[in-house]
């Protein structure tokens, strides 16, 4: 759900790019964004695109052709960043678990220790399957190898802890439209020095130019070198949205969200449901994902809930295609009035 601020915020006036306003608005952008993440990287800023563009300017930039990308893989969005992996001309392996289990130390220590990588990946909220790894067990082992790590942080930031200096993540991306309750449009970004140091140094230049990480950053440092236009409105509902978290406070926002999700399992549990995840500390607390009891159609119950409720549940991707329901509540959406609604729908529905 876009936060109502957020949509009275894009009806501003569309300025140009170096318009001192957009400048200031772009600079406190960065600094919100550094908060949410939990960062002080000075390479933090929003590129334009969608969460995939944000993996995708991850990998075309710190993973080279022939160079070794391990990839911990859990579910729908980890095998996208291997199969992008592919695609930029890695050598890409692959530490599998079942889907909706997560990663321990060992697991990752014996993986990278076996593997020698250049760069490891792992997704922090892995929206197909409801796990949650925040990273700890695979940062060290990482660093230790001396490889560079990639996190996709595009359902944990803004809802739950990133916390990318302290967990040791190198690259961190994600997305406008989930936890920053904003449109779909804007991928942040965020580089640690380590990883820009090794991009400065890096001879051959990325495959990608859209996503060239050195060009856009000029763009956000003094004197502002053009790269690409960037799209204002898109820029307004984000600065509003991370208003809306600082009034809050981070740290409020992150138990809301558990406190209800929480709830909400419990619930959903008492009604026959179960709960992919099995550890309820692995889960993502505001996207709750469920296998339904064997008695219900899962697509006939989203559709009877969008139908008579305007309720929008997800389905299964890949593998759990047909399987589980994936519950989002993010952001306003993330309540508990919203969640007795949402309950006594599915009560009814099933
Ligand atoms: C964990 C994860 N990574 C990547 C993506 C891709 O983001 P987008 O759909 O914004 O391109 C998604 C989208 O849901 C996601 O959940």
């Amino acid at each position: 759900m876009v936060d109502p601020r957020a949509y009275e915020a894009m009806g501003q006036p569309v300025t140009g790019i170096r318009d001192p306003y957009f400048l200031s608005i772009m600079a406190e952008i960065q600094a919100g964004l550094r908060e949410v993440l939990g960062t002080k990287n000075s390479k933090t800023f929003p590129i334009p695109s969608s969460g995939s563009g944000g993996m995708e300017a991850a990998i075309g930039n710190f993973v080279r052709e022939g160079s070794k990308f391990a990839v911990f893989t859990a579910g729908h969005f980890a095998e996208r960043m291997a199969t992008m992996g592919q695609r930029h001309r890695a050598q890409v392996v692959r530490c599998n678990k079942e889907w909706g289990e997560v990663f321990s130390r060992e697991e990752a220590s014996a993986f990278i220790e076996r593997e020698k990588p250049d760069v490891v990946a792992f997704v922090q909220a892995e929206t197909s399957t409801g796990a949650y790894q925040s990273g700890r067990a695979i940062t060290a082992a990482a660093h230790e190898a001396g490889a560079l790590v990639i996190a996709d942080c595009v359902t944990s930031m803004g809802a739950m802890p990133v916390e990318m200096d302290s967990v040791g993540i190198d690259i961190a991306y994600s997305c406008s439209q989930k936890g920053l309750s904003c449109p779909a449009g804007l991928s942040p970004i965020s580089i640690s020095p380590r990883a820009w140091e090794w991009l400065e140094r890096r001879q051959d230049e990325p495959f990608t130019w859209y996503f060239d990480l050195r060009l856009i950053a000029k763009y956000f440092e003094e004197p502002h070198v053009y790269h690409h236009t960037p799209s204002p409105p898109l820029y307004y509902a984000m600065h509003q949205g991370l208003a809306v978290i600082e009034e809050e406070g981070l740290s409020n926002r992150w138990e809301r969200h558990k406190t209800v999700g929480q709830k909400l399992v419990t619930e959903l549990v008492k009604l026959g449901f179960e709960p992919l995840v099995k550890k309820s500390g692995d889960r993502i607390w505001h996207l709750t994902v469920v296998l339904p009891p064997a008695h219900v159609d899962e697509a006939k119950l989203r559709d009877r809930l969008m139908n008579k409720y305007g309720i929008e549940i997800a389905g299964g991707l890949g593998k759990l295609a047909g399987k589980i329901l994936r519950i989002g509540t993010m952001g306003p959406l993330s309540t508990e009035d919203q969640a007795a609604f949402l309950l006594d729908a599915i009560a009814t529905a099933i």
